[in-house]
C-alpha cells in the first residue's frame, strides 16, 4: 500500500511570497530557531500554483479542469493544464504540459509535481503520464489535492511499479 500523508487539510491559505518561495538551505522559525529546508517550495505552495495553473485548462469536452506544478531540482516552476481536443485523442494532460514544458526549455530534473482537478476530489496521473514522469523524476514526489480530502503523497515509482524504463533498451 503506498504510503499517505493526507490530512483534512481543506484549502490552504493565499501566503506571501517570501515564505511561499525559498532560496536557500537554512531558513528561520519565528521563535528564532534555524530550521533547515528539504525543498525549495512548500508542498501547499506547489499546490496553489497548480490551481493556478487549473484557470488556463481548455477542457470544453469534459468539463474536468486539471492543473499542475512542477518543481525542478533548482527551483524553477512550470505550470501545466489539460489541453483537450475536439479530436479527443489529440488531447495532452496537465501533468504532460507541465513536463514538457520545463524539458523543452533545458530542464531535467524534478523533485515534486503537484496535481489539482476542477472535481475537488483527486485526479490521478493517467498511465501515459506516469510514464513521462517516470522518465524524469522516478523518486521524485507526486502530492494529489482534494479540496474535501487534502493531501496524499506518492513516489512517481510508487504509481508506476515495473514500468517500462531506459535501461531496458539494449
Ligand atoms: N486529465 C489530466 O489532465 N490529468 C489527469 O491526471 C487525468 C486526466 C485530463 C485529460 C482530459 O482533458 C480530462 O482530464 C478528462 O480525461
Amino acid at each position: 500500500m503506498p504510503k499517505r500523508n493526507g490530512t483534512a487539510a481543506g484549502g490552504f491559505a493565499a501566503q506571501s511570497s517570501d515564505s511561499v518561495f525559498k532560496s536557500s538551505g537554512e531558513y528561520f522559525l519565528p521563535d528564532g530557531r534555524q530550521q533547515r529546508r528539504d525543498s525549495l517550495m512548500t508542498d501547499e505552495a506547489l499546490i496553489l500554483q497548480a490551481k493556478d495553473a487549473m484557470k488556463n485548462a481548455y477542457a470544453p469536452y469534459s468539463q474536468f479542469r486539471v492543473g499542475a506544478a512542477l518543481l525542478a531540482k533548482d527551483g524553477a516552476l512550470f505550470k501545466g493544464c489539460n489541453v483537450e481536443n475536439a479530436s479527443y485523442g489529440a488531447t495532452n494532460c496537465a501533468e504532460r504540459t507541465a513536463v514538457f514544458k520545463a524539458v523543452s526549455e533545458g530542464y531535467r530534473e524534478f523533485e515534486k509535481i503537484a496535481i489539482v482537478a476542477s472535481s475537488g476530489d483527486y485526479a490521478s496521473p493517467c498511465g501515459i503520464c506516469r510514464q513521462v514522469l517516470a522518465e524524469f523524476m522516478p523518486e521524485g514526489k507526486v502530492l494529489l489535492y482534494s479540496e474535501e480530502k487534502g493531501v496524499v503523497t506518492y513516489t512517481v515509482r510508487e504509481l508506476l511499479p515495473m514500468g517500462f524504463r531506459k535501461e531496458d533498451i539494449r
